[in-house]
């Protein structure tokens, strides 16, 4: 049954499937209809069990940057386990690996930020940022942006713009939102090219209004992921973070999913955007699939911490920062943002044309290899075409192409590939949605 680990015994599909209803949460679901069973992996390939290739152009969730199973990532991995280097230590020792990767990421740093912690997610980083914020100015209020999502912990969660990823008994004190910066469905029903940023302004009256006028920090993503990979306007960062700062607050940048050079300027959207942010977090894409978060911060916010102790089992594990070391080195060396950048602007002219041709297609945005398309029912009404999303990822499943969605009604298609992918494997992506949304279109035609 499966050609590639010829060593290790799989059970069926169907197998793994009843376990998953019968024993685990019901909080997660499938991509697929008919779920497949991953089991090997290559740069930007990723096999199933019956040996059927795919393009993996989500990555896990946007996890993978320098290709899955690289060389060099292998080798060194290899070669820890081989001589019995330590697997697991703690910061209560010293180790070199943390520092290496440290080191790497304060080169990239934006302006200011001078002090790194570990986790080993990116909710925890939101959380060891949220709390800074808060230890620092001595506030609780911590304001949001409908749409966002920031994590699975407490604080995190009670950042999480959408309904359906919020629990009843969920602690939601001490946050408030701030209307969406979603050009597209713009709450303040302005257009981009006229538009006086209101956006950026209801952060400033939301604070007046729901706050008791200073606040502890604002969060917020360069480019709003599981919100649909929703990109606010340039000016926006800007505006919001003076206005935070204005009313005593730290701007949290939360790079989870756009950071290790997805965004294709900087290894950090913070510093292309020139947000004045104090603490920028990351994970995903930082340790190419392995579970390492991080919070850049500047001394300032850091040093309100002394006397105080937060400890972290596994962050900083040696393991794990040597695959974020040798991220951070692979993307630098084989020019990984560059290339981020040059096959996200195909994919998105791509996208465009495709958008000429197919009216489901409502939006086409993102930067770099975090692209976004979204998908209504008629390009006037903007009524999200959430059945037609799932139907059309099946579509391109079974051509070989595996994607992402997300949005609030989950009807936007997410592309977020490797940092590796090749002007072939675009072409690819591009017919093969062509096609599909085709076939999608010739089903849907009474
Ligand atoms: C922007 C953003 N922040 C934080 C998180 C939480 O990261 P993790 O799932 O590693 O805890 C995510 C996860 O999708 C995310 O997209």
């Amino acid at each position: 049954m499966n050609e590639h680990n010829d060593s290790i015994q799989l059970r069926s599909n169907e197998e793994l499937t009843n376990f998953r209803k019968k024993h685990f949460l019901p909080t997660a679901g499938f991509y697929h209809k008919e779920p497949i069973q991953l089991v090997k992996a290559q740069d930007t390939y990723v096999w199933d069990s019956e040996g059927k290739r795919y393009l993996d152009a989500i990555g896990g969730i946007v996890c993978i940057s320098a290709g899955h199973n690289h060389p060099k990532i292998k080798k060194a991995l290899i070669e820890a386990i081989e001589s019995d280097a330590i697997q697991h230590t703690s910061l209560l020792y010293l180790n070199q690996a943390p520092i290496e990767t440290a080191e790497r990421l304060l080169e990239e740093a934006p302006y200011g930020m001078d002090k790194v912690s570990f986790t080993n997610s990116g909710s925890e980083a939101n959380e060891l940022a949220i709390m800074a914020a808060r230890h620092a100015t001595g506030e609780t209020m911590v304001v949001n942006v409908r749409h966002s999502y920031h994590g699975g912990t407490s604080a995190a969660l009670a950042s999480c713009g959408h309904s359906i990823w919020r629990f009843k008994g969920q602690p939601v004190t001490g946050v408030t939102s701030a209307l969406e910066p979603y050009c597209y469905r713009c709450p303040f029903k302005q257009k981009p090219d006229s538009c006086d940023l209101e956006c950026a302004k209801n952060v400033e009256t939301t604070i007046q209004n729901s706050t008791h006028g200073k606040i502890a920090a604002f969060i917020l993503e360069p480019v709003m992921g599981v919100g649909g990979f929703i990109t606010p306007p340039d000016d926006y960062f800007r505006e919001v973070a003076r206005i935070v700062h204005s009313y005593g607050g730290k701007y949290i940048s939360d790079e989870v999913q756009t950071g290790a050079g997805r965004g294709g300027s900087d290894l950090l959207l913070t510093k292309t955007l020139d947000i004045d942010a104090d603490m920028v977090t990351m994970a995903k894409g930082l340790g190419n699939g392995a579970p390492v978060g991080a919070v850049l911060m500047k001394s300032e916010v850091a040093e309100t911490m002394t006397g105080k102790t937060y400890f972290n089992t596994f962050a900083g594990d040696p393991l794990q920062m040597i695959q974020s070391k040798l991220t951070l080195e692979i993307i630098k060396e084989e020019q990984l943002v560059e290339n981020a950048r040059a096959m996200g602007d195909l994919l998105k002219d791509g996208f465009s044309q495709l958008q000429k041709k197919h009216p489901l297609i409502g939006d086409v945005r993102g930067r770099g290899l975090l692209l976004g398309i979204e998908l209504v029912k008629d390009p006037q009404t903007k009524e999200p075409a959430s059945d037609e999303a799932l139907r059309l990822m099946d579509l391109c499943k079974d051509k070989g192409l595996l994607v992402g969605k997300g949005g609030q009604f989950g009807n936007v298609f997410r592309i977020a590939p490797p940092l590796t992918i090749n002007r072939e494997q675009v072409n690819f992506i591009l017919e093969t949605l062509d096609q599909s949304l085709s076939e999608l279109s010739d089903a849907y035609t009474p």
